[in-house]
């Protein structure tokens, strides 16, 4: 049986990494303050916070571990403080990172070997900028962490994990929820952009086992982008979604992006996964799947988020939640303008 650590691990991914350990009969001990989500059945908890030196010395003396997977990572020099602290306590440190630490992200097509936002792993949580439609704060430090982990694990202990848009039951974001309710409400839906356009986002559990496998003495070790093969689209998406709810919508797609934006709909948010930049989803995730990563149809995915929201859908309520979605008259009224806009084109023609 394994031993695991794991930093977080009370909602969403954390929490499916600790559902996926203790189903395979793992011992799991989860770190956290105790603020967000829920302890689940059979973890060991530790309650601490990651900034507090004496709390990580605490930690410490609770291992060792076979392996820490590192959720709740956002600053670079308490990250280094955080892989000090458990260097000598654990085998095998595997971070959940983001494609957000790419300089390119999300204009360019994205490998492993694409440039890296510099950020010293002594930063604080303010380093970088952000920019438009990138870099961003939270690449830069997310790419110190990176740094900070590597530094004290070496290549050979260290396992970065680099995952897109991830999806699923608990989500926080609340992406996928959006359009899962937007769908079942029906009637018209505006779907944005070319619905062949192949998208990527990842399920939850899926980034969840393959953290495991990585997490594993014999597992691979690494860098690793972590996203869905792209071989699904918009329209599959939102095909899911209306199966998933049984809904009577129809779609509507706006298929010239630059009029859409022109209307003032933020992409990204007031209709989640629709971005217009080429490298959103054009990241290569083969050396993963060449590793043992396995995605799921994004049917599963929408079809297990809906009966969790239909269930109650615990998800603590996240500030990032409020951001997701487009609201209703404003939707009616981009359409509305649409359809003037086709029939003055077909009159024309
Ligand atoms: N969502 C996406 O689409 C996406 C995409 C790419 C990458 N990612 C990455 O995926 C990860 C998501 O992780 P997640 O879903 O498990 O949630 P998370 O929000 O990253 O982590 C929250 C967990 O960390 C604990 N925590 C927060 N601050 C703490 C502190 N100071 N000391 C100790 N524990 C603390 C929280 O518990 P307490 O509040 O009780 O302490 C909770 O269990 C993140 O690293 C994110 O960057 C997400």
């Amino acid at each position: 049986m394994a031993r695991l650590l794991v930093l977080g691990g009370s909602w969403f991914l954390g929490r499916a990494v600790v559902e996926e350990a203790l189903a395979r009969g793992w011992e799991v001990t989860t770190f956290r303050r105790g603020q967000t989500g829920h302890d689940v059945a059979g973890v060991t908890p530790i309650r601490g916070d990651r900034t507090n030196p004496d709390d990580l010395a605490r930690l410490a003396a609770g291992g060792p571990w076979d392996a820490v997977v590192d959720t709740s990572s956002f600053v670079p020099r308490e990250t280094l403080a955080v892989a000090k602290a458990l260097d000598p306590v654990v085998g095998r440190y595997v971070l959940i990172s983001t494609v957000s630490v790419y300089e390119g992200w999300p204009v360019e097509p994205l490998t492993e070997e694409s440039r890296v936002l510099d950020c010293p792993s002594t930063a604080g949580p303010d380093f970088g900028f952000d920019g438009n439609p990138g870099p961003s704060i939270y690449g830069f430090t997310k790419a110190g962490c990176e740094r900070a982990v590597t530094e004290v694990f070496g290549h050979d202990r260290a396992v970065l994990l680099r995952p897109g848009v991830i999806l699923g039951p608990y989500e926080y974001v609340g992406r996928l929820p959006w359009w899962l309710h937007r769908v079942a409400r029906g009637g018209r839906v505006l779907a944005p952009g070319q619905p062949h356009r192949s998208i990527q986002p990842v399920d939850v559990r899926d980034v969840a086992t393959f953290a495991l496998h990585t997490a594993t003495a014999d597992g691979p070790v690494g860098t690793f982008n972590v996203t869905a093969s792209g071989r699904e689209t918009m329209s599959d998406f939102l095909t899911a979604c209306q199966q998933t709810t049984g809904s009577n919508a129809t779609f509507t797609w706006i298929t010239d992006e630059e009029w859409l934006v022109a209307q003032g709909v933020a992409q990204w948010t007031e209709l989640p996964l629709w971005r217009t930049y080429r490298g959103a989803w054009a990241v290569d995730s083969v050396k993963a799947r060449d590793a043992g990563l396995i995605t799921r149809p994004l049917l599963d995915t929408a079809t297990d988020t809906w009966a969790w929201l239909r269930n109650g859908g615990d998800a603590v309520a996240h500030e990032r939640a409020s951001e997701q979605g487009i609201a209703p008259d404003k939707e009616h009224a981009i359409l509305g303008t649409w359809d003037a806009r086709e029939r003055d084109r077909c009159g024309s023609q």
